[in-house]
């Protein structure tokens, strides 16, 4: 097959013949291969972006940003979490909630070879982040007599393990009806120059458009229609790698309910100013959240008079928002934020090139940055060691031994709670989220019988 005269033309005007440079020496197949990804390419697009690549974009690109006001959980009442839970029950036994996974990401800083919810970072039982979060899910389902739909996003990076890995587990207990994947778009990586990199002689280098592809992606897929079809109102927008992270939480979901707004998110204060957390802004029109990525270091350590960090709301990227909302902003153009990043590459010779340093550029469509379309957003303070363990790093900080210990310490606090331990009782104890959600249904029993039974396991 020759080269056919429309893509060499768009080739030329776009400055990026080089990618075909070795196709004399391609098979057939793959200059089939080469050819279908280089129609995909919308070249206009990818030369606009590589023009804006050091604009600041999403909340950043607004100039009146205020820290976005929240209101702490602390100060509630009992009485008052317990009517949110009651307003959420009727939403959950009618099949309005599901769960929508964004875990497409490459985990590249946790060094995990593997999608991330496969990760086990080290619990007594092995359990995976991904089983852990089913098994809240069930906990949820058998609690309200309705099974809860949980929406699972992959990348080409990892979606073909990602669906393995759920059938090798027999979807944790899950009914495989209930699971929907899809998998969001890629976009090219390009040089300094906005030239597009090979990763093989017949095969662009593709990176995935970012978590806030969701939306669009979640459209593509026939997503849509399926929550559309099982009548699900509110979705609960969430990451993968919080060990601890109350899917669907229900109270959560009654104050989003009782607020009425298009969007509510959980907030907690950041730990430090270098903490790597996007922050909680307003303008006068919405609110949203601007990436640490993206923010100035003067943004970083801004102080109020009271000498606390100004921008404080970190965000755990858990994200109520109604379906509606997902559907407007599958149509919603959304910015796009450029890092240069080091991308491995195809020379000409067909020889591999493992940067040493960074080399291109990708960019991402962040989740949030759709929700300032949307008004101003309900936010509520909740207290970081019940919601917020991320597994970010190998070690250190949100690293699997920080979210091991954070899961342990989470349930040590339950069992105090429920007389089953005391607090110098230097045990500690894993609690099967089939056994309680957060912290409930623990009281009245024995530790000896839980521990039988297998919903207790000694670490
Ligand atoms: C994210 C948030 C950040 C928040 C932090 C809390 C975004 C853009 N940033 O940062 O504001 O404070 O979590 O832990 O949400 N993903 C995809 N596709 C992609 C890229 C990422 O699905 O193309 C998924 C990842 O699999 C992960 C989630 O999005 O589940 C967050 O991505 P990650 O790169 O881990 O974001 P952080 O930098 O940690």
């Amino acid at each position: 097959m020759e080269l056919p005269a429309a893509i060499a033309e768009t080739l030329r005007r776009y400055g990026q013949t080089h990618l075909v440079a070795g196709w004399n020496s391609l098979e057939e197949s793959e200059r089939e291969q080469l050819l279908s990804e280089l129609e995909s390419v919308d070249f206009a697009q990818i030369v606009a972006l590589h023009a804006r690549r050091r604009e600041p974009a999403g909340a950043l690109a607004s100039k009146e940003l205020r820290p976005l006001d929240f209101l702490p959980l602390a100060h509630q009442t009992a009485a008052a979490r317990a009517r949110w839970e009651e307003l959420a029950e009727p939403a959950f036994r009618n099949g309005e909630v599901a769960a929508l996974l964004v875990a497409g990401g490459q985990g590249t800083r946790l060094g995990h070879n593997g999608p991330k919810g496969s990760f086990d970072f080290g619990l007594p039982s092995g359990k995976t982040l991904f089983e852990l979060q089913a098994q809240r899910l069930l906990h949820l389902g058998r609690r309200y007599g309705r099974a809860i739909p949980w929406l699972v996003m992959t990348s080409q990076l990892n979606d073909a393990d990602t669906r393995s890995f759920f059938a090798e587990h027999g979807f944790f207990g899950l009914e495989e009806k209930d699971v929907f994947f899809f998998s969001q778009g890629q976009l090219p990586a390009i040089d300094e120059e906005g030239k597009l990199l090979l990763e093989t002689p017949c095969q662009l280098a593709l990176v995935p458009d970012g978590n806030g592809g969701v939306f669009r992606a979640l459209e593509r897929s026939g997503g849509l229609e399926f929550l559309k079809e099982r009548g699900v109102k509110s979705l609960f927008l969430y990451s993968v790698d919080n060990a601890i992270v109350r899917v669907c939480d229900p109270m959560l979901i009654g104050f989003h309910l009782k607020n009425r707004r298009a969007v509510t998110c959980p907030v907690v204060r950041k730990a430090n100013a270098a903490e790597r957390v996007g922050i909680f802004v307003e303008t006068d029109e919405g609110s949203c959240v601007a990436e640490y990525s993206d923010i100035s270091e003067e943004m970083r350590n801004a102080k109020n008079v009271m000498g606390q960090l100004l921008y404080d709301g970190a965000n755990l990227a858990i994200h109520v928002l109604d379906v509606s909302v997902a559907e407007s902003a599958a149509r919603e153009s959304l910015p796009y934020h450029a890092a240069f990043k080091r991308v491995p590459w195809c020379r000409p010779d067909g020889a591999i090139v493992l940067p040493e340093k960074e080399n291109a550029w990708k960019f991402e469509q962040f989740m949030f940055d759709v929700f300032p379309r949307f008004g101003h957003m309900a936010a509520i303070e909740v207290e970081r060691s019940d919601w917020f363990a991320p597994i970010k790093n190998s070690s250190g900080n949100d690293s699997p031994e920080s979210a091991l210990r954070m899961l342990l310490e989470l349930h040590a606090r339950w069992l105090e709670k429920a007389g089953l331990l005391q607090p110098d009782d230097p045990r500690a104890f894993e609690i099967s989220p089939l056994c309680s959600y957060a912290g409930e249904g623990l009281k009245g029993k024995k530790l000896e019988d839980l521990v039988a039974s297998g919903d207790l396991i000694q670490a």
